[in-house]
This record gives structure tokens, C-alpha cells and sequence, in this order.
């Protein structure tokens, strides 16, 4: 089956219907995302957070993002591959955007690239998109500039935080990027700007009226009980099983009931002792 295209993604939009996207971050976790169906996999520079165990996003690199954009690509057969421009890839100059995107798409096998910010990154969509590389915005909840906004908080409450928003989206748009994220952002403002933009937009944490949805993996699986923000709906419980079934197995070694015979392989026949040959 071949993989889902930027244009496949657009036209999803036309056709009224909605797109799951998720995080992955191996090969294992892309396999059976892919499996699933979802139509676009986000190798996210949350890969900091969750597999790093880092207190955000910024110290991800861009050998980071390649090794594991690597790694999914090889579990993937029909899902969309975009992946996340990490912090200080881009912001320097669209000259650097251009190199950093270029390294996504030939080391990590990357289909598209996503990276942060509105009007102020609008001149690197323009050169990324213009070198050929699709590109997927990202506005609202900017986790790379979780400094300036103060924390993690939900963005384009007021009335001039709302217009900034929308003019964030239109700017991204009109760049060239195929789709936008918007993170954290009233539901109602998200809706006004899927309505406004003729690109898709993915929400996370910005309500029902986004043409598609994206959640971290290990999020949507429940593999950290104590992490459930509002936005995040948990559709397992995986870290229970999780710990109980390699619980069990450190008893079994410890008890030496693991492995039993049927784990066990056999030399063929005439055992003779190997210590004796010493
Ligand atoms: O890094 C990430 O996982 C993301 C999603 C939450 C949108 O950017």
C-alpha cells in the first residue's frame, strides 16, 4: 500500500473527512500505529519528553530527530511521516530551515517536516515548501518557546491573542504549508480558523472543530498514570499490565520456574560433558 501524501492529506480536508494523526518515536510503536490506520504518524520532538525523560522539548537535536524519524520510517507502510524540526534547527535564518528540513527528508527518510511558530516562521515554510519539502505548521501552545509563553498554558483566550492566532494560521498558510497544528487553543477559535483556512488543521487540546487530531502515543496508550492533562483522552491503561507482566517474569527467573523446558533448546545426542574437555 503506499503511503498517505501531503496531497492525500489536503484532499481529506475537501472531502469533509477527519485525520488521525499520532506520535511514534521507534520502529515498534510505528509498526503498530500504522496498523491501526491512522493516516499520519508525527516522529514529535516530544520525543524529548517521553523517551528522553527530559523536563521539555528543548534540547532535542537534529541527530535526535533523525535517528528516530529513521527508525519509524521502517515500521511505516501507509501512514503520512512528518517530523519535528527541533529547537534552534530553524530559527536562525530559512537558510538553516532549509539545510535542517534537508537532513529530516534524506537521514530520516522524513515525508514532510513540522516546525513552530506563525508570522515570525513564515519565511522558512516559504523557502522549506519552495526547495520541495511539504511542511506542517504549528501554532497556539509552542512547547519550543514554553519560556516566553510562561508555561504551558492554553493560548488566544483574549480577543488580541485571538486575531494573533488567526493571523498566525493565514501567514502559515500563505507560505505553503499543507496543514497546521494548533495546540491548546479555545475551541471556538479553532473552529473559526478550520473554517478560514483551506488547509487541514490538526488539533491538540483546541476541541472538537479541528479537521483532524494528533495525541502522543504513549498518552493515548496510558503508559504514565500520572500524567493525564484535559486534552488527553486515554483509550488504554497500559502501565499496569506493563509493570505486572515483568513483575511476573522477575519471579519466574527468581523462582527458576522461567525458562521451563519448552523455552529450553538440547544438544542433539551423546552428551558429553563440554566441562571435561577442559
Ligand atoms: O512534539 C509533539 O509531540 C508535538 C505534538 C504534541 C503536536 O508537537
Amino acid at each position: 500500500m503506499a503511503r498517505r501524501t501531503a496531497l492525500d492529506l489536503l484532499r481529506m480536508k475537501a472531502d469533509n473527512r477527519k485525520i488521525a494523526m499520532v506520535t511514534a518515536y521507534d520502529y515498534t510503536m510505528a509498526r503498530l500505529v500504522d496498523a491501526a490506520g491512522v493516516d499520519m504518524v508525527l516522529v514529535g520532538d516530544s520525543v524529548g519528553m517521553v523517551v528522553q525523560g527530559l523536563p521539555d522539548t528543548l534540547s532535542v537535536t537534529l541527530d535526535d530527530m533523525a535517528y528516530h524519524s529513521r527508525c519509524v520510517a521502517r515500521g511505516l507502510q501507509q501512514a503520512h511521516l512528518t517530523v519535528d524540526m527541533p529547537f534552534m534547527s530553524y530559527q536562525v535564518s530559512p537558510e538553516q530551515a532549509l539545510e535542517s528540513a534537508g537532513r529530516l527528508v534524506k537521514e530520516g527518510h522524513a515525508q514532510s517536516v513540522k516546525l513552530e511558530g506563525g508570522v515570525r516562521s513564515a519565511p522558512a515554510v516559504e523557502m522549506i515548501v519552495e526547495a520541495g519539502i511539504p511542511v506542517v505548521g504549528h501554532i497556539g501552545l509552542t512547547p519550543q518557546s514554553v519560556h516566553a509563553l510562561g508555561g504551558w498554558r492554553v493560548q488566544g483566550r483574549g480577543q488580541e491573542a485571538a486575531e494573533r492566532l488567526m493571523r498566525d494560521a493565514l501567514a502559515i498558510q500563505e507560505a505553503g504549508a499543507f496543514c497546521v497544528v494548533l495546540e491548546m487553543v479555545p475551541a471556538e477559535l479553532a473552529a473559526e480558523v478550520s473554517a478560514a483556512l483551506g488547509i487541514p488543521t490538526i488539533g491538540i487540546g483546541a476541541g472538537p472543530h479541528c479537521d483532524g487530531q494528533v495525541l502522543v502515543c504513549n498518552d493515548l496508550l496510558g503508559f504514565d498514570s500520572g500524567f493525564k492533562p484535559r486534552f488527553v483522552k486515554r483509550f488504554a491503561e497500559l502501565e499496569a499490565p506493563v509493570v505486572d507482566a515483568v513483575r511476573a517474569y522477575a519471579e519466574d527467573v527468581r523462582e527458576g520456574s522461567f525458562p521451563a523446558e519448552e523455552h529450553s533448546f538440547h544438544r542433539r545426542r551423546g552428551p558429553r560433558k563440554v566441562a571435561k574437555l577442559y
